[in-house]
């Protein structure tokens, strides 16, 4: 008799966050109910007009271009233009539904580019989908130390570990920890071992620590830069990203997705167009944003538990007492109803830290505080 699964197949692993459950339901029994910064998922509006466009575009019967119109991929080069300062041709870029999707897909479409190579490098402590994305391809996926930091250590790598690579990710400003990598050492060390670099920089508009920086700014040879509307527009919920920078590598890549199906819906182009074109509702995401970093800090420190406001990104990325991340988590659903992420989830090096997103509204993180004050 067979069976329809083979013992020795892929099992998915826990998604990390599902396993936050009893966790979230500990918190939730206080009088108010959870304050979730465990994921992070925007809360405040996107603005009006790109809603307003998501419902008027008249796109819904016809195919969407895989790559991306050229009305959207050129808003997406204006964005970069200005916000960026760096020069990029439509041509050069192509869509993607959301940057997960990107992530995760990456290595299997270079495998089958470069069947000789079989490693993804990626940070030690970073979003697991570059790990996973080496696994759903069959590929080696591998670590990357991080300096004090937390940004990436490139002298760590190890030269047949480079000789063998697919990729390297990296993540600035990054997640969890909010580290800013140096970007000019990361393309030379690409061209310097003809390995790509795939720069993922969804956070770059909430950088606090100097300017904005992408890869792109150090040439387009051997790099790509990917970039989401999730956050900077508060629109994780409509799926829009971009790839940009080296042409023959996103030559290939918008060809390889075309044959696979991948679209992004012709109203969310059209929404996107606006979202790329206007700079003011970011601005007033940033100043929440970084407004909450700051109350929030201020609200763990009442509880004796310290931590560095990062160099962008929204997590603050205290450690844990003792190094046990798990213990803290604990402690704060039961005590103020607070949920977080065990560093753990961003890879083993993470551990000893807890991430706390400050996605929530300003009210559930005033009630955090209200409920610290009354212990
Ligand atoms: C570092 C990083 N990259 C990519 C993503 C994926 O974002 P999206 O698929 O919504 O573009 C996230 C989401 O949390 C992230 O933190």
């Amino acid at each position: 008799m067979t069976s329809s699964t083979d013992p020795a197949g892929f099992r998915p692993p826990p998604y990390p966050y599902d396993r936050l459950v009893p966790l979230r339901a500990i918190a939730a029994q206080h009088d108010g109910g959870c304050v979730d910064l465990s994921i992070g998922t925007p809360s405040d509006p996107p603005p009006a007009a790109v809603v307003a466009a998501l419902g008027a575009s008249n796109l819904e019967r016809s195919y969407p271009l895989s790559v991306g119109s050229e009305a959207f991929r050129r808003a997406a080069c204006e964005w970069m233009q200005r916000r960026l300062d760096v020069a990029v041709d439509p041509q050069d870029v192509g869509a993607c539904v959301g940057t997960k999707e990107f992530v995760a897909g990456l290595p299997h479409w270079l495998r089958l580019r470069s069947p000789q190579r079989d490693t993804v490098l990626y940070p030690a402590v970073s979003y697991p989908s570059y790990e996973m994305g080496a696994i759903l391809a069959g590929a080696r996926a591998v670590p990357v130390a991080m300096d004090a930091e937390w940004r990436i250590d490139l002298d760590s790598i190890d030269d047949a570990d480079a000789a063998r690579a697919l990729c390297l990710w990296v993540n600035t400003p990054g997640n969890p920890a909010g580290g800013l990598d140096d970007l000019a050492a990361v393309a030379a060390w690409g061209r310097d071992h003809g390995v790509p670099v795939f720069s993922d920089e969804c956070y770059v508009e909430f950088t606090w620590n100097g300017p904005r920086h992408t890869i792109l700014e150090h040439g387009h040879d051997g790099v790509v830069a990917v970039h989401s509307l999730s956050k900077r527009s508060n629109l994780a919920g409509v799926r829009a990203g971009v790839f940009a920078g080296d042409r023959e590598l996103v030559h290939y890549l918008r060809e390889v997705r075309k044959h696979a199906g991948f679209m992004v819906p012709g109203p969310v182009q059209a929404a996107a167009e606006v979202a790329w074109a206007d700079d003011q509702h970011v601005e007033e995401q940033r100043a929440r944003y970084h407004g909450r970093l700051v109350r929030l800090r201020e609200i763990l420190a009442q509880l004796d538990i310290a931590c560095a406001l990062p160099g962008g990104g929204f997590y603050l990325w205290p450690e844990a007492p003792g190094g046990d991340a798990w213990a803290l988590a604990r402690r704060l659903a039961e005590d103020i109803g607070v949920l977080g992420s065990p560093g753990e989830f961003y890879g083993a090096a993470g551990a000893g830290h807890l991430r706390l997103a400050v996605v929530a509204p300003d009210a559930a993180i005033e009630l955090a505080a209200r409920r610290v004050a009354a212990r």
